[in-house]
């Protein structure tokens, strides 16, 4: 066989060897420290000012230097650019920033940029050096405006400048927002440089950085070196060793900044880049004021963060939050960074965003000689607040080197701290740093290690253990440092879920797709992350860090530059939850201050590697009956946990129940706010119990819902009726009036009776309000207190065109179906209560004795999710009511079927339910329930509810445009087909009598219920005592109510029921056949 014959297979074998190399993973534990040797590296030089990539290319007012970068979230962005040129010399002007707009044009098509924003500032810095011989700087205007109402994940093109001035705009440009917050899209890769520079190994290394196609770029500081010039732009490798004893003050060459604005346009035009200030960006001019470039030049989302600084802030891309920090500002656990970081962090929901990045610019973590424990102050100040909010990875620059460490806090390898990354040498012209503090010789002196900007105290204490016990410096390389190379080059963070992430370091002398470093970094979340909370588990079993020096640094923040706030966006209309939404931070007195709290604790407590002796028994669903699980899911059971400690109680809530019932009670305008896992039942018969004692009066419409009587029989409290509007072509009822309950609440003053209450039905199932309002001015200043059966209007308070809910007209309780209307699960209510006319305590009490002592937490937390859904999107329901009205619209044209709307009432009622559509096929001659069939069988259209003459769908936030459409079609089938064939039938009359007339009571609902019984059959039971609720459902109104005696009226209506072959459910006989009446 000839030698050739081989290789082929030999190549394959090779290829399938390369392949099959995955890269190696932290969960492997903490990896052997590899440095790797020094290669061959080339000196960085400068790019000239003669370079064309740094000339102006624009005349005029026309935009240059164009840039976007982020703002908090993925739904708006910062568009910066610079008009007009910069200036130098003894004497400089700055120009006037009002002289032009800043206006972007964007939108979803090349050609077609609809939408316009001129919300931001635009401002001039002065880089100052009034010294004999130096030049002052001042530069072009600097706009920054923040588009918004952004779709995540979307191309936007765009073009910014002054549309009003000739040739003063910039040409289309195009960026991409970050993904949708949330724990299952990220931005796909990420490219992480430091210490980048305008060198000739900064193009190598911004082009490779480009050709891998980042979808957002870290800058971790340290941008263009403009102070290793001269302001006469004489330039050098090392300040300090050349010009320092020659300058009056440490001199820049502003332009270098532009320059650089110029030769990264390109880029920063394209891809969101976010930037943090390294210690050559402190530029220090006189009167101390420093950072004057960064801080104008860039856009930080530090408002919309919290931060009032430029030098910290944070923000979301899909499933990641960022913080990014300063190292060159007040860190000291006393300044304003640091209280900022603990409220950033405090509201980190990490169900949301799994993936917590940290960034800064100097690292704590560095094994090189230069800047060597540099950090030291900044991390014995921040790194347990870090490390106990359980963040992943930390990217840093500074070192001109590239270094990654293993999960480590305190020095001391910890399967829970964060992974530390350096990518500090992006390409400058300073000097790349190859020597190692624990190479032989290699230890600085510690005294020469603090920097004076920093604090300039050592704060690096001797260690007590490990190989560098005694000793400032490891004398190997330190077992916390995993990986070290002295390369240029830019890495590329790839999060591919909520737990797994490729990280990637791409050194400028390979292709750029090679890969010189490369691990997967994982989350165990379930080991590191505390039940309940954000936090780590394992602080105990880390040593503590040793309390520091104080440092505390006072930094001029102020630049010197002449500011101008530019329009300031459009006026919104404020949704109306906003008047009493809460932030966050003033929100979360009690524990936790995630957005949905019991949601979180429970997936918390979830994820826990525990071995359980509690309750339910399927034992977090490994017992879990297979066909229910399949059917379900076993994440159902997982998280249907018990009352664990962490997850609060709910008659005694001091935790995360109590923190979400106040963020609920926050967003629906109440003082205090109830989780009820038994429904809205509960919550009414709470309520009347709270409100009325035995022998009291209730005030309640004769419509009311049967957990009214059963309230009434729980509190021994007698009913006093109003009859409401009954409309007999649709046999429906509508509400009640402030003056029936007027008339009611004087006809028992004048006999002397107690009014405990009155309970309003509001809306009614079909939608129809009552005036609250009214009703309350009648009560409140008798003293007596107004529920209202709320439980078909949870919605209301999310929509201007909603009617208004009953807590806003001041209603004393109202009780809300969540799970109607709203998107919790089904039996989980709220109870809202405002004002003081009622006891929170005895609220409290009635709703323990009602309750289930376990109640479900699947339902709890139900509930905290559904809120935080609606407190995240206020427009959430602008798209249902738009089509419940268009399709009301459209089902009233089609011929003989008829629309349930206000005028079909003579009172007075506010409002009907927009999203409550009622239709009627009378004029086709079809019963409610006969066209309800035909919906069904031929249509496959399920309805909420169906009555004798009607049908009800409930819009909701689920509705597609497919189904209302196929509504509206059905119905003009139905009546094509119907209303030639039924136009000679004659109507069946399916009423005998108005159900609501003829009532009398001899006994209360409560005698009633505790009395014997016996059964007669329904033909014998005229003059009897009906000793249980007959409520045929619709009308929804009791024909019969325990205590009341049956009459000829009711006893006919009822057999016309039987007749119609409609089944009352709850009836002893649901047949009708015969019902069961008190035997006195
Ligand atoms: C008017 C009315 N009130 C109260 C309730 C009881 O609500 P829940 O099912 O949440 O207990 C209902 C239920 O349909 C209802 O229609």
């Amino acid at each position: 066989m000839c030698r050739g014959s081989f290789l082929p297979p030999l190549l394959l074998l090779a290829a399938a060897l390369v392949a099959a190399a995955e890269p190696a993973s932290t969960l492997s534990g903490p990896a052997r420290p590899v440095t790797v040797p020094l290669g061959e590296r080339g000196h960085a030089v400068d790019l000239p000012d003669t370079d064309p990539r740094v000339q102006r290319r624009v005349t005029g007012w026309a935009p240059e230097q164009v840039a976007v970068a982020l703002s908090a979230d993925p739904t708006s962005a910062w568009v910066s650019w610079i008009t007009g040129d910069f200036q130098m010399g003894a004497a400089v002007q700055p120009l006037d920033p009002t002289t032009v707009a800043s206006v972007v044009r964007y939108g979803l098509a090349a050609d077609s940029l609809l939408h316009e924003a001129s919300s931001g500032e635009s401002l001039v810095y002065s880089q100052l050096y009034p010294f004999e011989g130096l030049q002052n700087y001042t530069s072009g205007i600097i706009h920054h405006v923040r588009l918004r109402g952004l779709d995540p994940g979307t191309k936007y093109y765009y073009q910014c400048g002054d549309p009003a001035i000739p040739d003063a705009t910039s040409g289309v440009h195009a960026f991409r927002t970050m993904p949708a917050v949330g724990p299952r899209s990220y931005p796909e890769r990420i490219a992480v440089v430091g210490d980048l520079g305008l060198t000739y190994n900064t193009t190598s290394t911004v082009e490779h950085m480009v050709r891998n196609q980042p979808d957002l770029i870290l800058l971790l500081g340290d941008v263009c070196y403009a102070n290793l010039y001269l302001t006469n732009g004489t330039g050098t490798d090392c300040y300090s060793c050349d010009f320092a004893k020659s300058t009056p003050i440490h001199e820049t060459y502003q332009p270098r900044w532009d320059y650089w604005g110029r030769y990264m346009e390109p880029v920063t035009s394209t891809i969101p880049m976010m930037v943090v200030e390294g210690n050559h960006e402190i530029e220090e001019q006189i009167h101390n004021r420093t950072f004057a470039a960064y801080s104008s030049r860039f856009a930080f989302p530090s408002e919309e963060s919290g931060s009032s600084s430029p030098f910290y802030y944070s923000f979301d891309a899909g499933g990641i939050h960022f913080v990014m920090l300063a190292s060159y500002a007040d860190y000291s656990r006393s300044g304003e960074q640091f209280r900022w970081l603990e409220r950033d962090l405090a509201k980190v929901d990490r169900s949301v965003t799994p993936w917590l990045i940290a960034g800064w610019h100097a690292p704590w973590y560095t094994t090189y000689k230069a800047h060597y424990r540099e950090a030291d102050c900044m991390r014995v100040e921040m790194e347990e607040l870090l490390y106990s909010h359980g963040v992943d990875v930390v990217f840093t620059g500074h070192v001109h080197a590239y270094e990654r460490s293993n999960r480590v806090f305190n020095y001391t390898l910890d399967p829970c701290g964060p992974v530390h990354i350096s990518v500090g040498d992006g390409g400058n012209r300073e000097k790349m740093a190859t020597g190692h503090a624990d190479d032989a010789g290699g230890c600085p002196d510690p005294a020469s290690t603090p920097d004076p900007f920093m604090g300039g105290v050592l704060c690096a204490a001797n260690f007590t253990a490990g190989p560098a016990a005694g000793r400032f410096c490891w004398d190997r390389q330190p077992e916390y440092s995993a990986y070290r190379e002295s390369s240029f080059g830019h890495g590329v963070l790839e999060v591919k879920n909520d737990t797994h992430a490729l990280w990637r370091w791409h050194r400028n002398q390979d292709r750029y797709n090679a890969v010189g470093d490369e691990v997967y970094i994982v989350r165990e979340p379930h080991k590191c992350l505390r039940p309940g909370n954000n936090k780590l588990t394992r602080l105990s079993s880390s040593p503590r860090l040793a309390s520091s020096p104080l440092v505390t640094l006072v930094v001029s923040q102020e630049s010197h530059r002449h500011r101008v706030v530019v329009q300031c966006g459009n006026s919104v209309s404020a949704p109306r939850i906003s008047e009493t939404q809460a932030s966050p931070a003033e929100s979360s007195s009690v524990i936790q201050s995630d957005t949905s709290p019991l949601v979180h604790a429970l997936q918390s407590t979830a994820s826990q590697d525990v071995s359980c002796f509690h309750f339910p028994g399927h034992n977090r669903g490994k017992a879990a009956p297979s066909s229910l699980s399949k059917l379900i899911g076993p994440g159902a059971f997982l998280h249907d946990l018990p009352e664990l400690p962490e997850l609060d109680d709910l008659f005694s809530p001091n935790g995360v129940i109590l923190d979400a019932q106040k963020r609920a009670s926050e967003l629906f305008g109440s003082s205090k706010t109830w989780f009820l896992v038994n429904g809205t039942t509960c919550g009414i018969q709470a309520s009347v119990m709270a409100t009325c004692s035995p022998g009291d009066y209730l005030i309640v419409p004769r419509n009311c819902h049967i957990s009214v009587i059963s309230a009434l029989v729980l509190s021994g409290a007698i009913p006093k009726y109003i009859i409401p509007e009954y409309n007999s072509g649709w046999d429906i009822a509508g509400g009640i009036t402030p003056l029936q309950v007027e008339e009611a609440v004087k006809e028992l003053e004048e006999d002397g009776k107690r009014v405990g209450g009155v309970l309003v039905t509001s809306p009614t199932y079909h939608g129809v309000c009552s005036n609250v309002q009214g009703i309350v001015s009648v009560c409140h200043p008798r003293g007596i207190p107004v529920i209202v059966d709320e439980a078909h209007g949870a919605h209301f308070r999310f929509h201007d065109s909603l009617p208004s809910t009953a807590t806003e007209q001041g209603a004393d309780l109202a009780v809300q179906s969540t799970h109607k209307v709203l998107c919790s699960l089904t039996q989980s209510s709220m109870l809202h209560m405002t004002g003081d006319l009622v006891s929170v305590d005895k609220v409290s009490q009635c709703l323990q004795v009602l309750q289930s002592s376990s109640p479900s937490y699947l339902l709890l937390s139900s509930l905290d999710a559904a809120r935080d859904h609606l407190s995240k999107n206020t427009n959430i329901f602008d798209d249902p009511l738009a089509m419940a009205l268009e399709t009301k619209d459209q089902l009233t044209t089609v011929p003989g079927i008829s629309v349930l709307d206000l005028p079909c009432f003579a009172s007075d009622f506010p409002a009907i339910d927009p999203l409550r559509i009622t239709l009627s096929a009378s004029d086709l001659q079809l019963s409610g329930y006969e066209a309800d069939d035909i919906l069904y069988e031929g249509h496959q259209i399920v309805s909420e509810l169906v009555g004798t003459r009607s049908v009800t769908f409930a819009v909701n936030l689920g509705t597609r445009a497919q189904d209302v459409e196929k509504l509206v079609q059905s119905a003009k089938h139905l009546s094509e087909k119907c209303f030639l064939a039924n136009s000679s039938k004659l109507m069946k009359e399916h009423r005998v009598c108005d159900p609501l007339d003829m009532i009398s009571v001899h006994l209360t609902p409560r005698e009633a219920f505790f009395t014997k019984k016996r059964r007669v059959r329904i033909e014998d039971s005229l003059g009897e005592i009906c000793g249980e609720l007959i409520c045929p459902y619709p009308p929804g109104i009791p024909v019969l109510i325990p205590g009341e005696v049956v009459t000829h009226d009711s006893l006919s209506y009822l057999m016309n029921v039987r007749h119609q072959g409609i089944t009352i459910s709850g009836a002893v006989d649901a047949e009708l056949n015969s019902i069961s009446v008190c035997d006195l």
